[in-house]
């Protein structure tokens, strides 16, 4: 295990900002892990565990030791009739996890086809697409303590998964290190083709008989139509998450905004499509400098090549207060901020 220092952040955040990191090294087992917390580079140092860089927005250099999480391995560890559980390590790329469990018929991942990052990141923020989230079928995750290097197992319900949340960025944010994650996948898949953009493009596609990977390759395409390539355009996915408002709020807008988009919660409350508040703000394709706000898709911030991270800070800053100006609703940055 090599511990560099002063490297370039930019090939390993998606938004392509040029920050550099004090020290950097990768692992590649929890043994290297374990190796590295005795290191004094670990213990004279604030640590950032780093996946793909897909959600995160550097604004400075990371004075830090960057630890690049390389652990690899798919492996069934429990199976039924009807149930798979299958342990990934958290290094693995998700989509590309999501294809194996797809060429297996493994179902409960196809809605999540195509979301950046590694499998290790995908508990942070419970990632979620096309009506599933990943807590629909988690089982479990292991992570090792940062200070004690003690593995520690935690259940679904240890994780107190919400929509964007999880108790890792919260009660135990920068506290663990997660190195597997185990999911429950279904042999007879149950379909989740409910949102209506998947409907309509599974009938272009002329799809006689629906199978998972039918629906994954549905995603895919509305993805690609919709999302920049962070290969092409640096950004983070949504910038901000669908702000929640009560329903005495949600009715009042909709007297005054009959077109605002919105979704009913079983709590009674509703959710802002946070894209359309930005768009009806005008700032739709709005850009400074080299940050601006995506043409296609108004919640997504995007890089278009040497904007700085405080500059896209700024413009999310910008967005925030027109927003709130326009529709007093305060939207939350989704993205990390470092
Ligand atoms: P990183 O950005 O590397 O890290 C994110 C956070 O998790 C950081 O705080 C980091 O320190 C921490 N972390 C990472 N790995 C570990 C670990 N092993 N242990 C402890 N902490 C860790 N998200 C969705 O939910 N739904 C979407 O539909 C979606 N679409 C996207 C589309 C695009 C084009 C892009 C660029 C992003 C999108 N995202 C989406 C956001 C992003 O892909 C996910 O949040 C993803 O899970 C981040 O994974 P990562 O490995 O890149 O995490
Ligand atoms: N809309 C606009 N203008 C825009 C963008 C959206 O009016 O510029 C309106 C449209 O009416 C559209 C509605 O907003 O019907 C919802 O848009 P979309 O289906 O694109 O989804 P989203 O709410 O913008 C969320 C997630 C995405 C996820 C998609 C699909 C959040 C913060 N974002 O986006 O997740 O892929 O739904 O499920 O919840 C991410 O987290 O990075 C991410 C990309």
């Amino acid at each position: 295990m090599t511990i560099s220092s002063n490297i370039s952040l930019k090939p390993y955040n998606t938004f392509g900002i040029d920050a550099f990191a004090k020290y950097f090294t990768t692992v590649q087992s929890p043994e290297n892990i374990l190796e590295l917390l005795q290191s004094k580079e670990y213990q004279n140092n604030n640590r950032l565990i780093l996946g793909g860089g897909s959600n995160m927005l550097l604004t400075k250099n990371v004075e830090a030791l960057v630890i690049k999480n390389a652990l690899k391995g798919i492996k069934i560890v429990k199976e039924t009739n009807d149930t798979v559980f299958v342990k990934c390590a958290a290094g693995e790329v998700w989509h590309e996890f999501v294809m194996w469990c797809i060429d297996k018929n493994y179902g409960g991942l196809e809605n999540l086809s195509l979301i950046p990052g590694c499998t290790g990141a995908s508990p942070m923020q419970n990632i979620g697409a096309y009506g599933v989230e990943i807590k629909d079928t988690f089982y479990e995750l292991e992570a090792i303590h940062a200070t004690t290097g003690q593995l520690k197992t935690f259940s679904k319900s240890e994780c107190e998964f919400g929509y964007r949340e999880s108790v890792f960025k919260h009660h135990y944010k920068n506290q663990f290190i997660i190195t597997s994650v185990t999911f429950q996948l279904s042999k007879h898949p149950a379909f989740h083709i409910e949102y209506g953009a998947i409907k309509q493009e599974l009938e272009a596609m002329n799809i006689s008989e629906l199978n998972i990977k039918a629906i994954s390759q549905a995603v895919i395409n509305i993805r690609s139509s919709k999302l920049p390539n962070p290969k092409e355009i640096g950004n983070a996915g949504s910038f901000f998450k669908n702000p929640e408002v009560s329903s005495a709020i949600y009715h009042h807008l909709k007297d005054e905004f009959p077109n605002l988009v919105a979704y009913p919660l079983e709590n009674s409350n509703y959710k802002l499509a946070a894209g359309w508040l930005i768009e009806q703000s005008g700032l739709k394709g709005y850009r400074v400098g080299d940050a601006a706000v995506h043409k296609l898709q108004a919640l997504v911030l995007v890089n278009y090549g040497n904007a700085s991270g405080n500059e896209i800070y700024d413009l999310s800053t910008h967005v925030l207060q027109t927003v709130k100006a326009k529709f007093g609703v305060e939207l939350e940055r989704e993205v990390n901020i470092i």
